[in-house]
This record gives C-alpha cells, sequence and structure tokens, in this order.
C-alpha cells in the first residue's frame, strides 16, 4: 500500500526502514526517503506505522 504518494512510497519501505536503519521518528523518516516533505498528507499515516513496526519488533 502507498503511504506518501508524492514520493511512491509503500508501508513496506517505512516498515523496512524503521527494522533496517533504525528510523524512529517520521523527521528520520523524512531525512532518508523524503516522506512528508511535500504534500505532508502521509505523515500521520507514516507515524502510525512508525509506532506498530517498533512495537512488533
Ligand atoms: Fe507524502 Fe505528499 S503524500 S508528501
Amino acid at each position: 500500500m502507498y503511504v506518501c504518494l508524492c514520493h511512491g512510497i509503500t508501508d513496506r519501505a517505512i516498515k523496512k526502514a524503521v527494522t533496517e536503519q533504525g528510523v524512529g521518528s517520521v523527521r528520520e523518516l523524512k531525512e532518508q526517503l523524503g516522506v512528508g516533505s511535500q504534500c505532508g498528507r502521509c505523515v500521520q499515516m507514516a507515524q502510525q506505522i512508525i509506532d506498530t513496526t517498533i512495537i512488533d519488533e
């Protein structure tokens, strides 16, 4: 599923960034993948995915 349409970032790509690159916040995700750096509509969803991925680890 696409989370960030502006950058074509999927939920899987976000989970991977959290588990493999230690991303723990939307700010870090923005630095790594560009998520949320254009329209910003994806930020809330991205935050939820980060949170649930960290809980699942
Ligand atoms: Fe992510 Fe627009 S959908 S910045």
